[in-house]
């Protein structure tokens, strides 16, 4: 068997190719940003062209540095920013539209007229998710509503859709030469077009939307069985050069599930990206939330039973620091934060909340919009960072109340991942505001390596999830050191600057 695991990351700001060894270590990596097209407030697109472009650079790229060719690879993983909405045309394998991102609001209009006659609750019943511009089956009927000429080819089979996985997927199977137009269980259950018990497209479903399923890709398990084989095999003239099986797909924030080893119920993640996604092991049962949460698959493997989560999606964490760097000017790179926001011993009275794209769980209010309260002349930019750091940890603790409140498992430590957990007074107030110790493990890339295990488990390239958590080793952890005054103090003083923010936008 060859010597390591590859694992494509395509995520919101940028792709990367990561290669790991059978420990779980970082053999090699390359990533490149691209470019995020914003053309009116509230829409955020992706050149899929971009995307696939970077994507074949990034894995030639890491081959090439670390002088690794198709044949030392036994495997690769696929994963992605989830929701995002691309549609192309199969003859030509040209998008017809940009990628409409997961961020993207102009939807809303379609969402909130899901609510008005009872699709909402089928849909948040079905497919485990409250109707919400997040999800893909608004940005879909968007497009073959909105773009000349869409509908037409989706119903002469011509047009086809896909997450960012499949046209990855799509493109490195062959493209028009026969490329392979298939997805995971756990992106396709972002559409808000899949059946969560079934696993399947959903006429229904399908019908409040008015998607012809034929553009549609199929959905299968997230680590190959092995009696179904491979999703498909990446072609001699694409990036790797060669033949590699393409046997794991997983959306990024499932992946990061699997690469933090949390196969058992009750086991949860925080990933903390350009919004923070934490997710809780629920097992094979289907825990459908009643406090603002997202029922999901977290991972199938092979031929296994599905295992689902519950999800808290919060869309504004990391992003909040890019503004403090980009809009305000107030610091001039993300690592500047902490220098600024130790400065100060506390938050000076200051709360700020990022309802920039609405407040997403637990509250899915679009009519929310962000707010800085409780300002003083007194306070500085100092303050402001570390409210920025504080609001990335309260709506964290909103989302672990709302998740022990829908499965009574109380979290007795919190494994952290993402670009924000090198931020330590960051999680050093994390668990200051949630009471309990933040763990982040010696491999912070969780979300490639998890994609790189499903890859992995499909062709025995590891034996099986036991194996996986062999991997796992603790390097920081932070211990809460608030009083529990403090703490219910804090808690409550946000709360009060999270209703401020609501009912803004009619
Ligand atoms: O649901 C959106 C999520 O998958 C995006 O993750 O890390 O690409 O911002 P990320």
């Amino acid at each position: 068997m060859a010597e390591f695991v590859g694992a494509i990351d395509q995520g919101t700001t940028s792709t990367r190719f990561m290669v790991f060894d059978h420990s779980g270590a970082e053999v090699a990596r390359h990533q490149l940003e691209h470019q995020q097209v914003l053309p009116r407030a509230g829409w955020v697109e992706h050149n899929p062209v971009e995307i696939w472009e970077r994507t074949s650079a990034v894995v030639q790229t890491a081959l090439g540095k670390a002088r690794l060719d198709a044949r030392d690879l036994a495997a690769v993983g696929i994963t992605n920013q989830r929701e995002t909405t691309i549609v192309w045309d199969r003859r030509s394998g040209r998008p017809l539209h940009n990628a409409i991102v997961w961020q993207d609001t102009r939807t809303d209009a379609i969402a909130a007229t899901l609510d008005r006659d009872g699709r909402g609750d089928v849909i948040r019943h079905r497919a485990g998710l409250p109707p919400a511009t997040y999800f893909s089956g608004g940005k879909l009927q968007w497009i073959l509503d909105q773009v000349p000429g869409v509908r037409e080819a989706a119903e002469r089979g011509d047009a086809l859709f896909g997450t960012t996985d499949s046209w990855v997927l799509w493109n490195l199977t062959g493209g028009p030469d026969g490329g392979v137009h298939a997805t995971d269980v756990t992106n396709a259950s972002r559409t808000m077009l899949m059946d969560l018990e079934t696993l399947d497209w959903d006429d229904e479903l399908l019908g409040f939307f008015g998607i012809p399923r034929s553009m549609l890709p199929r959905i299968r398990e997230s680590s190959a069985a092995a009696a179904a084989g491979p999703y498909g095999t990446t072609r001699v003239l694409g990036p790797f050069g060669g033949e590699v099986p393409i046997t794991g797909i997983l959306g990024d924030q499932q992946a990061a599930t699997v690469g933090q080893v949390c196969f058992a119920p009750g086991e949860a993640k925080n990933t903390y990206g350009t919004g923070n996604f934490m997710l809780l092991n629920t097992g094979t049962e289907i825990v459908r939330s009643k406090a603002g949460l997202l029922t999901t698959p977290a991972y199938q493997l092979g031929d296994e039973p599905c295992v689902y989560a519950l999800e808290g999606s919060i869309a504004v964490t990391g992003s909040a620091v890019q503004w403090l760097r980009d809009q305000l000017g107030i610091i001039s790179g993300a690592a500047e934060s902490e220098a600024l926001a130790r400065q100060v011993e506390d938050n000076g009275g200051v709360y700020f909340v990022p309802a920039f794209s609405g407040l997403f769980a637990p509250y899915w209010r679009s009519d929310a919009r962000g707010a800085i309260v409780g300002l003083s002349r007194f306070n500085t930019n100092a303050h402001l960072a570390r409210a920025t750091l504080e609001a990335i940890c309260y709506q964290s603790r909103d989302v672990a109340e709302a998740m022990c409140a829908d499965s009574g498992v109380q979290l007795e430590v919190l494994k952290v991942d993402g670009g924000v957990t090198i931020n330590s007074l960051c999680m050093q107030i994390q668990a200051d505001v949630l009471g309990v110790p933040v763990s982040r493990p010696v491999v912070p890339e969780t979300t490639a390596l998890g994609a790189a295990y499903a890859a992995g488990l499909s062709v025995g390239y590891w034996a099986d999830t036991e194996e996986l958590r062999q991997n796992w080793r603790e390097d920081t952890r932070w211990e809460p050191q608030w009083s529990e005054e403090r703490r219910a103090e804090g808690y409550a003083q946000w709360k009060k600057a999270v209703e401020r923010t609501l009912d803004w936008v009619d």
